[in-house]
C-alpha cells in the first residue's frame, strides 16, 4: 500500500490542508510511539524549519522566521502532540522562545532546554513564564544552584563534552515525559543524530536559499553506508513550504 498522503496531493483546497496532515503525522507518530514501547526512553521527534539549502538561520546568534503562516500552525500542532518539547541554549539566547501552543487549540508540552553551563537568562520569556516551569538539563555542577526560576535537573557529561543524551532522555522519561519535539538548534538536532537518538523528522523546507547556519552539522560520517535514512518519506505542501516527514533509520539497528 503506498503512501497515504499521495491521494492528498496536488490540488487540495486551501482550507483542508492542515487539518490533514495534522491527522496524518499525528497518526504516523502515534503508530511509531507504539512500536517504540519497549525502549523505556521518550520517542524524540525532530522538528525544524530549513531553507532549501539546509539553513535554519543566517547565523547562530539571530532568530530567522523560515516558515509561512500554515507551517507555523503545523508547528503548533507538533508540538502540542508531544509530552516535552527541547531546545538548547543557544536557541534560547537567540530567539528567546516560549515554545508554547499559540496557533491552535491543545496543550502546550512541558519546555526543557539543554544547557551544561547554565547560561539560562533569569529575564528569558521560559523562565519568566507563569505557564509550566521550565526544566533545565544542566551539569551535576551547576544544578546545585539556587534558581527560583527554573527547574535543574543533573546529568552528567558525555565524552563529547556536552551533555549525555541518553542520560537526559532517562531523566525525562523517569518524569513522565514519553515523547520530545526537539525544536533546534543545529548543535542539539546534530548532537541528537549524531547520537542516533533521533526517531523521526518532521521537516518544513522553505523555498529560500541562505547561505548561513546549517541545521546539521558534522555527524562524524565517513562513507555512504553510514548514513542515517529516512523511510517512510511522506510528503505534503503547505502553499510554498514543502514538508516532509518519516522515521529515521541508523546502520546496523534492527528494523
Ligand atoms: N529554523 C528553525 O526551525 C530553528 C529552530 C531552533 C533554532 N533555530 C536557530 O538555531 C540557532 C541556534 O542554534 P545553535 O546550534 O547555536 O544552538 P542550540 O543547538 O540551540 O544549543 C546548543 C547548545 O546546547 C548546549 N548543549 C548541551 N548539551 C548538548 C548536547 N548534548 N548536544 C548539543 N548541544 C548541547 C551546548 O551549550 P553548553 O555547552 O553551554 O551546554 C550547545 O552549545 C539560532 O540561530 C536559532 O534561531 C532555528
Amino acid at each position: 500500500m503506498g503512501s497515504p498522503c499521495l491521494k492528498y496531493m496536488g490540488t487540495l483546497p486551501f482550507a483542508a490542508m492542515p487539518t490533514i496532515i495534522c491527522e496524518q503525522i499525528e497518526q504516523w507518530l502515534q503508530d511509531h510511539r507504539r512500536s517504540m514501547q519497549t525502549q523505556q526512553r521518550p520517542q524524540v521527534t525532530l522538528c525544524y524549519a530549513q531553507s532549501w539549502d539546509g539553513a535554519l538561520a543566517l547565523s547562530p546568534d539571530e532568530s530567522l522566521a523560515l516558515s509561512n503562516a500554515q507551517s507555523m500552525r503545523l508547528t503548533h500542532r507538533l508540538r502540542s502532540m508531544h509530552d516535552g518539547i527541547l531546545v538548547g541554549i543557544g536557541t534560547v539566547l537567540a530567539d528567546d522562545p516560549q515554545l508554547t501552543v499559540r496557533e491552535c487549540s491543545g496543550q502546550s508540552p512541558q519546555p526543557i532546554v539543554l544547557d551544561s553551563q547554565l547560561r539560562m537568562p533569569r529575564a528569558s520569556r521560559l523562565s519568566q513564564s507563569q505557564g509550566q516551569r521550565c526544566w533545565v538539563i544542566t551539569s551535576a555542577e551547576q544544578a546545585q544552584s539556587v534558581r527560583e526560576d527554573i527547574d535543574l535537573i543533573p546529568v552528567a557529561i558525555g565524552e563529547h563534552g556536552s551533555l549525555d543524551l541518553v542520560l537526559a532522555l532517562q531523566a525525562l522519561w523517569q518524569r513522565g515525559i514519553r515523547s520530545v519535539m526537539v525544536e533546534g538548534g543545529a548543535r542539539v538536532i546534530s548532537g541528537f543524530v549524531r547520537a542516533g537518538l533521533a526517531d523521526a523528522i518532521v521537516l518544513t523546507v522553505a523555498p529560500s536559499l541562505v547561505g548561513g547556519y546549517k541545521a546539521i552539522g558534522n555527524l562524524g560520517i565517513h562513507s555512504r553506508a553510514q548514513l542515517p535514512r529516512i523511510a517512510p518519506l511522506h510528503t505534503q505542501r503547505l502553499e510554498d513550504d514543502l514538508i516532509m516527514w518519516g522515521n529515521l533509520h541508523y546502520p546496523g539497528e534492527a528494523r
